[in-house]
């Protein structure tokens, strides 16, 4: 297998020397230039993964979603290429842009070299399923497992923890989160609850208790103004938080669904007290408790949701806003965000500690148990 991606490595070297291309998005020509050039000097091979994520992305940026047909099963090289390429999604070529300059940008730090216009975060941390970078005074962390709908996995809650850690000391003035992908995020990855310690299940709900609530509370914590680019469905966790964000926008495409009762859990992210708060009681246990999926212009007339964009223009129009917003005094920002939310802050880590001792108990239940194979045992029949 190894000798097949090298394969795809020199594939890929040869068909950036060999072909011109013609980038429409004006403010990435320069990057997309840079860091193909970049990718040049990289001393170290990056490995197999990364190739392969390099390839996709350049494939997209280039060429827009995967459309040619999938490679017979005993063409591995193509077949693995082709899989890497279609994981992308419906993507846009901007997007990819981005990700394809951000990914090189954090290959290049990682080897100590100058980075590209976008550098990641703080001092260079790279991280496996995140792209952090810090650009016009935003710092941007994006969820990066578009493959899985950027589902979080026990090693992602870390790496977001530190990520928003790092960001809290920067230079930025704004913090983003947002998706890679087509999926905004898809909550809590389901595999976390297979993964069993060997204390039993009762160890893991205690991990994965401690690791809740040290999540949440670094939103709760956290201490300027946070932003979410909610740029397509959003589930679980990755909504119920939203009440902890200072402003949410969202492309027309994002659907809000927190499906706690249908998995045997209950509410985390603070929504127990931050959505009653937001839209009422009624609305708020219609999510909640009987699983009720919002469309973005639902969310948004509740008040969970700022603003609701286009996805046509969706990016464009939000990060225009956000580097305009980015320029305003940033001590001034940072302390009225604290101001707005000082007095919330005890009742809120209260609401977090009440919240994740409950989750404990439920998952050890049959209900949680019963709920988390179901869903694996759907799709190994597809
Ligand atoms: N945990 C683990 N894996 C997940 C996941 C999650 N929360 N969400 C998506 N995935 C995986 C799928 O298993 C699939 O993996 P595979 O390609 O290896 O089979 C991959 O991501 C793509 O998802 P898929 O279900 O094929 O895409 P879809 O567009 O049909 O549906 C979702 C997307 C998010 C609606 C669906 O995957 C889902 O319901 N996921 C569970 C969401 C959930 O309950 N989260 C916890 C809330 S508390």
């Amino acid at each position: 297998a190894n000798r097949e991606l090298s394969c795809c490595w020199m594939f890929l070297t040869f068909f950036r020397l060999g072909v011109k291309f013609h980038i429409f998005a004006a403010a990435t020509v320069e990057q997309f230039e840079q860091a193909k050039n970049k990718l040049s000097t990289l001393k170290n091979d990056p490995g197999n993964e990364a190739k392969l994520k390099i390839y996709a992305l350049f494939k997209q940026a280039t060429q827009g979603p995967c459309n040619t047909p999938k490679p017979g099963m005993l063409d591995f090289v193509n077949k693995v290429k082709w899989d890497a390429w279609k994981s992308l999604g419906s993507i846009s070529q901007d997007e990819a842009r981005q990700q394809y300059c951000d990914l090189i940008g954090s290959l290049v730090t990682a080897e100590g070299g100058t980075t590209l216009a976008a550098k990641p975060a703080g001092s260079g941390t790279t991280y496996e399923t995140l792209l952090v970078t810090t650009e016009d005074d935003i710092t941007t962390i994006k969820l990066n497992r578009p493959a899985k709908k950027n589902a979080i996995t026990t090693e992602m809650y870390n790496d977001i923890i530190a990520a928003l850690e790092q960001a809290a000391k920067d230079d930025s003035v704004i913090t983003v989160i947002t998706g890679a992908g087509d999926f905004y995020c898809s909550g809590n990855d389901l595999s976390n609850f297979t993964k069993i310690p060997e204390g039993g299940v009762d160890e893991m709900a205690k991990q994965g208790g401690d690791l809740l609530r040290k999540y949440v509370k670094a939103y709760i914590d956290f201490p300027k103004p946070l932003v979410a680019v909610v740029n397509g469905p959003a589930v679980g966790i990755s909504v119920t938080v939203l009440g902890l964000f200072d402003l949410v926008y969202a492309t027309d495409r994002a659907t809000f669904h927190t499906p706690f009762s249908q998995l045997g859990q209950s509410a985390e992210g603070c929504s127990s007290y931050t959505f009653p708060k937001i839209m009422g009681s009624a609305k708020a246990s219609e999510m909640l408790l009987f699983n009720k999926k919002l469309t973005a212009a639902q969310a948004c007339g509740l008040g969970l949701v700022t603003e609701v964009f286009p996805d046509s223009s969706f990016q464009s129009e939000v990060w225009s806003r956000l580097k305009a917003y980015a320029k305003l005094p940033p001590n001034s920002l940072a302390l009225s965000k604290q101001l707005i939310r000082s007095m919330e802050k005890d009742r809120l880590h209260a609401v977090n500690n009440a919240e994740v001792e409950r989750l404990m108990e439920r998952w050890t239940s049959d209900e949680c148990f019963n709920a988390v194979m179901s869903f694996f045992q759907a799709k190994a029949k597809l």
